[in-house]
């Protein structure tokens, strides 16, 4: 087990349990071991990091664009020289192989680089400038809007920080994090690695504890001016309910039920291997997984055996057994969805063409699904109206392009969606229908920390990663200097 952390970071000080407080269970999810035990921070500890964070904002603000740049950079840095040690943290937290926690690292990596890279530019000088009527100028301004806090979720320990912490301390704002309880302790390792990296007291803090409790503090404080979230449009909805009482801006990442559209001219090979790799890259449970695998009728049979036969040869275990493909389920609720899902859908005449069942693992607990394909799924199934987040692959055929598009718009949610075709015309129109803030064209994992993600519909509000994820953790201010008086120097 590599070496760890296990305080929260408040007001510059590691706070670790005490002895007489309960403390939050850290469990590996494959095996039920206990990992670690963090604080369950009380209303008081939320209270004294959220005014660390108000006392660190002046100073961060009015740090050069470029220093701060540097910090971020530097916390990038830091995430790949201690690569291994986290990815092998966020396996045993998380359950992921420990390949896939290898890729997530260098992902967090990449939002840190962006930032650095593309803040100073925003907010060093104007945004724009340009010549008004009348003999005015407009000058447009960003700035960091202030405090912000970061809700994350448990299935990219340390991404979907990376995605809010990254563009916050870039734009000059400072941030409290509060990680799903499943999963701190690559939050509290980023945490440690910003102050390796030079962040300033109070300007990264990191909090474990109940998230009513997090969010009752959070909305509940005078500084607070952003908070950003990533889960589910049930938990959006109450974030949204406690921010219209001070009015704070939120960034919501969603729920979501991607379409993956195959047409009747795709290239099939790409086709079956993106989807493999979308469907069951951490188990399925990932926001913009292909929930909803939607081919051309004259493919669907020949489709479905190639997903059964890529599906059929990944490697189910612990994430940390070499080779391993695919690794447990979060927790026993995921498992009783996933075989509710696979059982309503056969109830409704699809048929199994691999996986169905649980896998055993030696030394571990019952949380493994084998990577499941379903065809012919009727659309009225479940698992096309609720996210599955497991490794369940269910396909329904389509007869034309509109009736594709009708089934996949015909949802509250607009996360991803996907769509194969080998006519870059077509791919072009389809990308303009589709009813999604992310839309992959013969790409099954369109994620960069470069491109602005987020979604459309009940999949939320605002964009993370690029210039624009640094804008959402901006105040626009338009400046309008009049005519200059007689004889003085115009500006
Ligand atoms: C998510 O599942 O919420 C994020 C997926 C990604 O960034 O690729």
């Amino acid at each position: 087990m590599p070496t760890m952390r296990t305080e929260c970071l408040i007001d510059g000080e590691w706070v670790a349990t005490r002895p007489d407080a309960t403390a939050i269970a850290v469990e590996d999810p494959a095996t039920g071991e206990l990992v670690a035990e963090v604080p369950d921070c009380t209303g008081g500890e939320i209270d004294r990091a959220l005014d660390a964070a108000a006392a660190a904002l002046p100073g961060w603000r009015s740090t050069a664009a470029h220093a701060r740049a540097a910090v971020v950079s530097r916390i990038g840095f830091l995430l790949r020289r201690d690569a291994n040690r986290l990815a092998t943290l966020m396996t045993r937290e998380q359950g992921k192989p420990v390949a896939e926690a290898m890729g997530e690292v260098a992902y967090a990596a990449g939002f840190f680089e962006n930032a650095a890279a593309v803040a100073p530019a925003l907010l060093d000088g104007p945004l724009r400038e340009s010549d008004l009527p009348g003999g005015k100028r407009l000058r447009v301004l960003a700035q960091g809007t202030g405090v912000t806090a970061a809700i994350t979720p448990w299935n990219f320990p340390l991404a979907m920080i990376a995605r809010k912490l990254a563009p916050a301390l870039a734009a000059g704002c400072t941030q409290v994090v509060k990680p799903d309880e499943r999963t701190p302790l690559c939050a509290i390792a980023l945490a440690e690695l910003a102050v390796e990296a030079g962040a300033p007291r109070g300007v990264v803090q990191v909090i474990t504890c109940d998230p009513a409790r997090f969010a009752e503090r959070v909305f509940g404080h005078a500084s607070t001016r952003l908070v950003s979230f990533t889960g589910s449009t049930a938990v959006g909805r109450l974030l949204i309910s406690h921010s219209a009482r001070r009015v704070i801006r939120l960034g919501l990442e969603l729920g979501g039920l991607a379409p993956f559209i195959v047409l009747e001219d795709a290239d099939l090979d790409l086709a079956v291997e993106q989807c493999a790799a979308s469907k069951f890259r951490n188990a399925g449970q990932t926001c913009i997984c292909a929930n909803r695998i939607l081919v051309h009728h004259r493919l669907h049979d020949d489709f479905a055996d190639r997903l059964t036969a890529a599906a059929t040869s990944l490697r189910v275990g612990h994430g940390l057994t070499p080779g391993v493909q695919v690794g447990p389920l979060i927790d026993d609720g995921a498992m009783a969805r996933v075989e509710a899902q696979v059982a309503d859908a056969i109830a409704r005449g699809a048929t199994i063409t691999t996986g169905g069942h649980r896998v055993r693992v030696d030394g571990c607990r019952d949380r493994f699904y084998a990577p499941t394909v379903l065809k012919g799924v009727p659309t009225a199934a479940d698992c096309f109206a609720e996210e599955t987040f497991g490794p369940v692959a269910p396909i329904a055929s389509f007869g034309s392009e509109d009736e594709a598009i009708d089934i996949a718009n015909g949802t509250p949610y607009g996360l991803a969606a996907y769509v194969f075709t080998g006519d870059p015309s077509r791919a072009d129109q389809l990308a303009r229908r589709l009813e999604a803030g992310v839309i992959g064209v013969n790409d099954g994992l369109p994620s960069s920390a470069v491109a602005p993600f987020g979604g459309v519909k009940q999949s939320g509000w605002g964009r993370e990663g690029g210039p624009e994820g640094i804008l959402e953790y901006c105040d626009l201010r338009m400046v309008s200097i009049g005519t200059a008086p007689r004889g003085s120097p115009r500006e």
